[in-house]
């Protein structure tokens, strides 16, 4: 039997759902039940009936899904998945942080650790942060807004509200240049630029829409352009080629990859339905802290 089938197989009969970030390789988003950006993996982790979630992203992505269905099985294939924004801050560097504004609301990017959403107000992803800070922060003196300084610099220009802010930042975005950019224009001249808010700030100028993972997908379908040039991590590609074979898409630079999300392969997926593993544990107190931030967040989206 071949891999795939040994799969679905096994997939059924443990009553397991897959979901995968748009980043996963193209064989494993093939596989998936579900394909989409942080805010829409967190809905279907929140509502799907299976006993089994196999998530196929990063560490904080399968931790976020089991917060939110904490009686469900939920299995990251690849345990050393993680993300390096995520890890450039921590709950005792957040609490230090907070004691110095003791004023501040916290609103903290989903590509956090559970310990650091435990701490937070509100949470946001790409897709929702300037709804969040409009709506959900609407009343707040002062906000911190961690991890990502870039994504914060996107936020507080769409909003007006100045930040907080912590010096994180993705290291796959952040190796895209703009000189990439320019290059690419020269080269495809009608073509327009999509581009991730976790993009430096003058990156994200030479685009003519920023927007999360989802929200490029979407843009891709609408817009009349042929050609676009993306300005996020490579995987991507694989679905809107798929979704889209009538356009042409180039990646912004050749080293927009992360590492992290290409850990995760067929065979570990097997491996993980087999071994049950490896099952992602939040302790009660901090999973039911950092719901409040989540749910909070996932009551101004629907
Ligand atoms: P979205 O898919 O939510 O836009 O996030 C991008 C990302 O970097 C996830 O780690
Ligand atoms: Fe983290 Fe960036 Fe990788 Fe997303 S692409 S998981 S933000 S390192």
């Amino acid at each position: 039997m071949d891999l795939i089938d040994k799969i679905l197989r096994l997939k059924k009969e443990r009553n397991a759902v897959i979901l995968a970030h748009n980043y996963q390789i193209p064989e494993v988003q093939d596989i998936a039940d579900f394909v989409g950006d942080s805010l829409g993996l967190s809905i279907q982790a929140a509502k799907t009936d299976a006993d089994v979630i196999v998530f196929c992203g990063v560490h904080f992505m399968a931790e976020t899904a089991k917060i939110l269905s904490p009686r469900k099985t939920v299995l990251l294939p690849e345990k050393a998945a993680g993300c390096p924004m995520a890890d450039m801050i921590n709950a005792d560097q957040l609490r230090a942080l907070k004691q110095e504004h003791p004023g501040a609301k916290v609103l903290c990017y989903v590509n956090t650790s559970a310990a650091v959403k435990a701490e937070c107000d509100l949470c946001c992803t790409s897709a929702n942060a300037v709804r969040m800070v409009r709506e959900g922060l609407k009343d707040a003196d002062e906000i911190i807004f961690i991890p990502d300084k870039y994504l914060a610099d996107y936020v507080s220009a769409q909003t007006g509200r100045s930040f907080i802010v912590w010096p994180g930042f993705c290291p796959t975005h952040a190796r895209i240049l703009p000189e990439n950019i320019l290059q690419e224009k020269e080269l495809h001249p009608e073509a327009v630029v999509i581009a991730h808010p976790e993009c430096p700030p003058e990156l994200r100028k030479l685009a003519d829409c920023v927007t999360s993972t989802e929200g490029m997908c979407r843009y891709v379908k609408e817009t009349k352009a042929k050609e676009i040039i993306v300005a996020t991590e490579r995987g991507i590609l694989h679905r809107l080629r798929k979704e889209n074979p009538d356009k042409v898409f180039y990646p912004a630079s050749k080293f927009a990859l992360c590492m992290n999300m290409k850990l995760i392969q067929l065979e570990k997926i097997l491996w993980a339905l087999e071994d049950m593993a490896y099952e992602i544990i939040v302790p009660e107190e901090i999973a039911d802290q950092a719901r409040a931030s989540i749910q909070r967040m996932l009551d101004f989206s629907e």
